[in-house]
């Protein structure tokens, strides 16, 4: 071939070569076309080859028009593949687009369960009163539970707090505790006077199942322990804690009664908040709803914690956490109030 032919050959490739970029609609493509043109065995690298069968003096031109074709070529696969390229990142944009108005999925948010909520805001009213919180363990000392508090073995008192015994240690030594009193001793134990401190917990009796009584339930103890404390305080203080909790014109009533670790001991009720002290249902018509036992500690209990009972003097109470919850919230069987069903739970 003769070295204008080649030139004109070089020209053809270059106007067939911009064709095919342009109609090239995908990347894949452009680069297929790319690699026909552009590549070692294109038309244009056939014409570089065949350069050695030109004559000398026109080897230059032929050179020319190959680099210049070449370079018409690239230019217009690089200016093509931008375009395509916009093209696909559109294109995957719009495919892979995230919705960002679509509702997430709804969470459901429980709420605390109403024991555990009348816990901590009987905790809150003693905390303002200046008390201190404290715990101890469910599974308790005979010691703690019973002896300290003047329990000695084989008193009838017993009888009214059975429960169940644990395995360990000496027989009978280790039991479900009935109340929160042995923290009582727990804490005089671990603090010397003044000490005011409330202890909410589980108990556990040998009780048989009815609308106010579970074989598991909850109280809260109080306990006061510095110099001077009378009967008076006691109740001043039971009075207070009722009326910041259910209002200040409920009243406070004290009945004497027993328990062996305080002296004198009392009962204490509370005006009926649905009747007001009428008489209805709720409180049997007597117009008074029992609450729990509180009294002036025994001197005998001092002794088993090394308190000297000529210097200080205290008074305790113990109410049950789920009769008030019932009360409060009009809840009619005990068991409604751990039967683990949702239905229920979500009316408070
Ligand atoms: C006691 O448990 C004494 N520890 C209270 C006490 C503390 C007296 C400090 C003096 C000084 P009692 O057995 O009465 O007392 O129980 C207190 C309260 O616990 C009861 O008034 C009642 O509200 C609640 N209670 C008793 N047994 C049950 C039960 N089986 N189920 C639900 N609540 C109960």
């Amino acid at each position: 071939m003769t070295a204008a032919d080649l030139v004109q050959r070089a020209d053809s490739i270059t106007t067939a070569g911009r064709d095919a970029v342009a109609s090239a609609s995908s990347l894949d493509e452009l680069t297929e076309v790319e690699r026909a043109f552009l590549g070692k065995s294109s038309p244009l690298n056939e014409i570089r080859e065949s350069i050695k069968s030109v004559d000398g003096r026109d080897r230059a031109t032929v050179g020319k028009a190959v680099s210049s074709a070449r370079a018409a070529l690239e230019a217009a696969v690089a200016e093509r593949r931008v375009v395509l390229e916009a093209e696909a990142a559109a294109a995957s944009a719009t495919r892979d687009r995230l919705d960002l108005t679509i509702r997430g999925r709804d969470y459901v948010r429980g709420h605390l369960h109403p024991v555990t909520r009348i816990w901590r805001e009987l905790e809150d009213v003693f905390v303002g009163m200046g008390y201190q919180v404290a715990e101890g363990p469910e599974v308790e000392l005979d010691w703690y539970n019973f002896e300290a508090l003047n329990f000695p073995p084989g008193h009838p008192a017993r009888a009214m707090q059975d429960t169940l015994y644990v395995r360990l240690g000496r027989r009978e030594e280790v039991l479900l505790r009935t109340h929160t009193s042995p923290v009582q001793i727990r804490v005089m134990e671990a603090q010397r006077p003044p000490i005011y401190t409330v202890m909410p917990g589980r108990v556990f009796r040998r009780d048989t199942l009815d609308a106010r009584h579970s074989p598991v339930f909850h109280q809260i103890e109080g306990l006061a322990v510095d110099r001077g404390i009378t009967l008076g305080d006691l109740l001043g203080t039971i009075e207070a804690f009722i009326h910041a909790l259910f209002g200040s014109d409920i009243r406070a009533r004290f009945l004497p009664s027993f328990f062996p670790f305080t002296e004198p001991s009392v009962e204490f009720a509370m005006s009926c908040v649905f009747c007001r002290g009428e008489g209805c249902t709720v409180c049997s018509r007597t117009g008074w709803i029992e609450l729990g036992g509180a009294g002036m500690v025994d001197p005998n209990v001092f002794a088993a914690v090394d308190i000297d009972p000529e210097t200080y003097t205290g008074f305790a109470f113990g109410f049950g956490i789920d009769r008030v919850v019932q009360l409060m919230y009009g809840v009619d069987h005990v068991k409604n109030l751990w039967d683990g069903d949702a239905r229920f739970a979500r009316q408070f």
